[in-house]
């Protein structure tokens, strides 16, 4: 990926934000990295910036994209590599996004490609990557260690999406949290029982229900809790730290907040949608209007919201990630006549620090220091990248937003593009921005426009045991 020149940078004056304190000082850059933080800081910059009256936060991490996808029969979906700008206008410097098995590749193969040809040339924001074990061979476990070993020391599974060969039955998920435990590997699961999902489906579509609104009402959340609580378990006995991905429903989250209580190594993300949007959506009665929400699991209800806005507060939800997933009108329509043919997910890598900010920090939900926490610090130690990414520390990397609190706007795919038609948010009120972006000491973003270019990101290898006590 690419390479960029760099110069000596001073920002002023702003009031930098960590997912612990909140002081004014300057902030000094050179050659990607913060060197200095202070007053009056030495030396002669070739660039200042006053950032009096705005924050500076660490450059967001997105725990959780799917720039790039494929599905199980090969075919390329969502919008792109060259769709990641989207994320970096949003303040998020690092993505962590999902590398699947390409067809008739292995896992190590099919990352190694992905690094070397499918995202060089493209991906703006810096990446890591998750392995997302998309079809399970002999090899499988056998590439644990390598894949640690060059620098992807988490992998998903879907317990969901049964009979397609992305699904994992409890053997499969079992065995690998056996051996991945070993590595220093930590397991995340997209968490839904394939069984209940496909019997409601089933009798749905057998009486004719095919609309968009079928999608949630056969993903009921306890069809979440009881494959959260499978995976829980799993956890416990093998001791493997487990990450359950894009928790929707208070069911869910009281398993994941019983078991931190009682030890286990696990950890819960959440994602903004699941925060501020209801299940509603999908009533629309236009099928172009209400497919934009098919996510799974399936948005739920007002007051799982106000549950999951207090889980993150207090810490039974650790981190939200965006679940980016910007499918295109026409393959959403695919499932023009039956919900159950539509493409899972919705954009908002974008939107991701947007949402927080303004329907989290501005009403009162969650601090400041918690939005950097969780959008920053945290996605950054389980991915094993921190203090690389997720901090404004002396020798990290010099990826920082100045934020400002005062903006006020419109979430609109004009205003905050997503890189389809469409945005999860539109219309919805949007209070603060991030004004200018630095990554790795370059600015990506200025005036809230992106200034950078395609190719810009790198890869960032994660090292291994990112679930560390300390994240309990
Ligand atoms: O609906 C979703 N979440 N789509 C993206 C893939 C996944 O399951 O995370
Ligand atoms: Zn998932
Ligand atoms: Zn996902």
């Amino acid at each position: 990926m690419g390479e960029e020149q760099c110069m000596k940078t001073l920002i002023k004056n702003g009031t930098i934000l960590t997912a612990t304190s909140e002081y004014v000082a300057d902030v000094a850059i050179e050659d990607e990295k913060i060197v200095m933080i202070g007053k009056e800081l030495p030396g002669t910059f070739d660039k200042v910036v006053d950032a009096a009256g705005k924050y500076l936060m660490p450059g967001g991490v997105d725990n959780h994209s799917h720039f790039e996808a494929l599905n199980s029969d090969g075919v390329t979906f969502n919008a792109g590599y060259e769709t990641s700008y989207v994320a970096v206008l949003g303040g998020t410097t690092t993505v962590v996004d999902f590398a699947s098995n390409d067809p008739g590749k292995s896992l190590v193969e099919s990352i190694r490609y992905r690094i070397e040809e499918r995202a060089k040339g493209k991906v703006v924001p810096d990446m890591a990557l998750h392995a997302l074990c998309t079809n399970f061979t002999d090899k499988t476990l056998q590439e644990i260690p390598q894949l640690v070993e060059m620098g992807i020391p988490t992998m998903k599974m879907f317990m969901a999406y049964k009979p397609t060969p992305m699904y994992m039955d409890d053997t499969k998920l079992l065995k690998t949290m056996q051996t991945a435990v070993n590595y220093g590997m930590t397991m995340m699961v997209h968490a839904e029982n394939a069984d209940v999902l496909n019997v409601l489906r089933d009798q749905y579509a057998e009486k004719g229900l095919l609309a968009p609104k079928y999608h949630y009402m056969t993903r009921p959340p306890y069809s979440e809790s009881e494959a959260v609580q499978r995976a829980v378990l799993f956890a416990k006995a093998t001791g493997c730290p487990l990450c359950v991905v894009h928790v929707s429903c208070m069911e869910a989250a009281e398993v994941i907040k019983e078991a931190r209580k009682n030890g286990v190594a696990v950890i819960g993300e959440t994602c903004p949608h699941y925060l501020v949007l209801d299940k509603h959506k999908m009533d629309h009665p236009d099928f172009d209007q209400a497919c934009r929400w098919v996510c799974s699991p399936a948005l739920r209800n007002k007051e799982d919201q106000e549950y999951l806005w207090d889980a993150l507060k207090r810490n039974s939800i650790s981190l939200v990630g965006s679940d980016h997933a910007a499918i295109p009108m026409y393959q959403k329509y695919w499932g023009k006549d039956d919900f159950r043919a539509i493409p899972n997910g919705s954009p908002g890598s974008g939107d991701r620090l947007n949402v927080l900010w303004t329907y989290g920090v501005v009403p009162g939900k969650i601090s400041k220091q918690k939005l950097v926490e969780i959008s920053a610090t945290t996605p950054a130690k389980l991915c094993g990248i921190y203090p690389q990414k997720g901090a404004i520390e002396v020798g990290s990397d010099a990826d920082v937003v100045i934020f400002d609190p005062d903006f006020k706007g419109t979430f609109s795919v004009e205003t905050n593009p997503t890189g389809v038609e469409y945005n999860t948010y539109e219309g919805m009120e949007q209070i603060g921005r991030p004004e200018t972006v630095f990554l790795r000491g370059n600015v990506v973003v200025e005036n809230g426009k992106f200034v950078g270019e395609l190719g810009s990101g790198r890869f960032v290898p994660g090292k291994p045991y990112g679930l560390a006590y300390d994240l309990l």
